[in-house]
């Protein structure tokens, strides 16, 4: 097993990205990474999980999930924040594990992105599906949370893989607007809601901890932490609270990915913590404001819905409020779909580069220059996973997926300071080591809190990664090539340069002369 540790130096990484015709134009401030932030990172989190968090888990103290998943992600996107400055290169936590902690490491986080990016955009699909549903009165098999197939989720992912196919400019003013509609949908919500707070639905604010029953009383849908301690399985009190946290997690998802623009980026250095940890900020204080605002406007019990913010207007009886929202959220949670897409194909993009999946994937369309081969399998897979599977499986899956990248790019910050103290760093983690191992600590906290079932489907996850590495990317890896001495087999797209400028428009749609197309412009 040779060579699974092969490190490939910032340095390379970095000229890779660097090629004539391929350089990106650093063209975004801190203002559009934080709209870019905000873009990707609200949607289907707030305005689904809150309220069945809030009614199974949490109750009304979800609005202390939200904080403790806030500053969990706040010790993550610091790290981010040095790495990105440091290896400015697209691929993400893939690419740094790549510079840090070898192929191996880097193989299994590129393909535990597949979980968070992916299945993200799947979940995110079935919960824009679900407001669509709410929106339009649409029957029960076509939309919704019974809908198998859910036909609207599956549609939408289509119609947004195909303008990523297409990359069309106005794809990105279209992303601003959405951005737009959402945030202020969401002060609306809180304004609004605010009005309609019946304090006694705050009491008790930590529901008193109760054993779980039937299907959800099984050790499989138990946090793995209270299976360890051999805890009778139960949801509500302190540890409901750090369960839910682990769940609304997801509704941070997106702020790694902000930290992939670091090469457009102007003054990486003052711009991306501002950017990063700016719309990371501003998410958590809408976050918690929205679900203190909505668990006091419903009994929590109640919140148990695929759509809880535009239902719990209709339950205090302001339906066009309830109408409002739904559109809203419907706007809003596109952008994420489409953003966590992107992503996807820019993280198998630096993996096909690499060789370690199939340098053929990473085929560019002739006319519209954008990798649509990626583009079309990764939106298969989309429209399958949110057009069959549950909601909540999935999604804890994302969360537990996210959060071992998060865990892993800690740790890199402390690997790269020790092997490469020399490298310049634009930013620096304030704190370390205590900052990066705390970011260790509390992400992984949070993992031990998710259940055993979505443990297991996670390591099963991984396995199966571990086998197609062990089949595949070992041996065709281009940097294990390279070391030894031999040529990297280029196939279409498979020369750095092809895959280089696929990269880049799958950076959002910015060409490699960085005309802005990206979407927070
Ligand atoms: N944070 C994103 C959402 O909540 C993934 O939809």
């Amino acid at each position: 097993m040779a060579g699974i540790w092969r490190v490939k130096s910032v340095e390379q990484s970095i000229a890779e990205t660097d090629e004539p015709g391929h350089r990106l134009k650093r063209t975004l401030r801190a203002w559009d990474l934080v709209v870019f932030g905000v873009g990707v990172i609200i949607g289907t989190g707030i305005f689904v999980l809150t309220g069945q968090q809030a009614a199974t888990n949490a109750g009304p103290a979800v609005v202390l999930s939200f904080l403790l998943a806030g500053v969990t992600c706040g010790l993550a996107a610091l790290c981010y924040a040095e790495l990105a400055s440091t290896v400015p290169v697209a691929g993400s936590a893939y690419t740094f594990s790549y510079a840090t902690l070898g192929e191996l490491v880097a193989w299994i986080i590129g393909w535990d992105l597949l979980l968070e990016l992916m299945l993200g955009a799947a979940v995110v699909a079935r919960g824009w599906s679900a407001y669509l549903a709410s929106l339009l009165d649409l029957p029960p098999w076509l939309a919704g949370d019974t809908a198998r197939p859910d036909v609207a989720a599956i549609a939408i992912v289509v119609v947004l893989a195909l303008l990523l196919i297409r990359g069309s400019k106005a794809s990105s003013r279209f992303t601003g607007v959405l951005v737009v509609v959402k945030v202020a949908i969401v002060l609306f919500v809180i304004g609004l809601g605010a009005m309609y707070i019946d304090t006694g639905n705050y009491s008790p604010f930590v529901p008193p901890a109760e054993a779980s029953e039937g299907a959800g009383g099984s050790v499989l849908h138990q946090p793995i932490v209270q299976a360890f301690l051999g805890l009778e399985p139960t949801h509500f009190g302190a540890f409901g609270v750090v369960a839910a946290a682990s769940v609304v997690f997801f509704a941070y998802i997106g702020f790694d990915i902000v930290a992939t623009t670091a090469e457009e980026t102007q003054n990486p250095q003052r711009d991306m913590p501002r950017g990063i940890l700016g719309s990371l900020a501003i998410c958590t204080v809408l976050y918690m404001a929205v679900s203190f605002v909505l668990t006091g406007m419903v009994p929590y019990g109640e919140l148990n819905t695929g759509a809880p913010l535009a239902e719990a207007f209709e339950a205090v009886g302001i339906t066009w409020a309830a109408r409002l929202i739904a559109l809203g959220a419907v706007a809003g949670i596109t952008s994420v779909i489409l953003v966590l897409m992107l992503g996807q194909t820019r993280v198998l993009f630096a993996m096909s580069r690499d060789h370690l999946l199939p340098p053929s994937l990473a085929r560019v369309h002739p006319r519209f220059g954008t990798p649509w081969l990626i583009t079309v399998v990764v939106a298969g897979a989309v429209a399958i996973l949110a057009g069959f599977v549950p909601l909540s499986a999935l999604s804890e899956l994302v969360s537990i997926g996210t959060l071992f990248a998060f865990v892993v790019v800690c740790l890199g910050v402390l690997v790269l300071r020790r092997t490469r103290p020399d490298l310049p760093r634009a930013f620096r983690t304030p704190g370390a080591p205590v900052v990066p191992i705390l970011g260790v600590v509390a992400c992984g906290w949070l993992m031990i809190n998710l259940p055993l079932e979505t443990w297991l489907r996670f390591l099963a996850w991984m396995v199966i990664g571990l086998v197609i590495y062990v089949l595949y990317g070992r041996r065709h890896s281009r940097l294990g090539r390279s070391l030894a001495g031999a040529p990297a087999a280029a196939g279409p797209g498979g020369g750095t340069g092809a895959v280089g400028a696929a990269g880049v428009v799958g950076t959002g749609g910015t060409t490699a002369s960085g005309e802005g197309e990206h979407p927070a412009r």
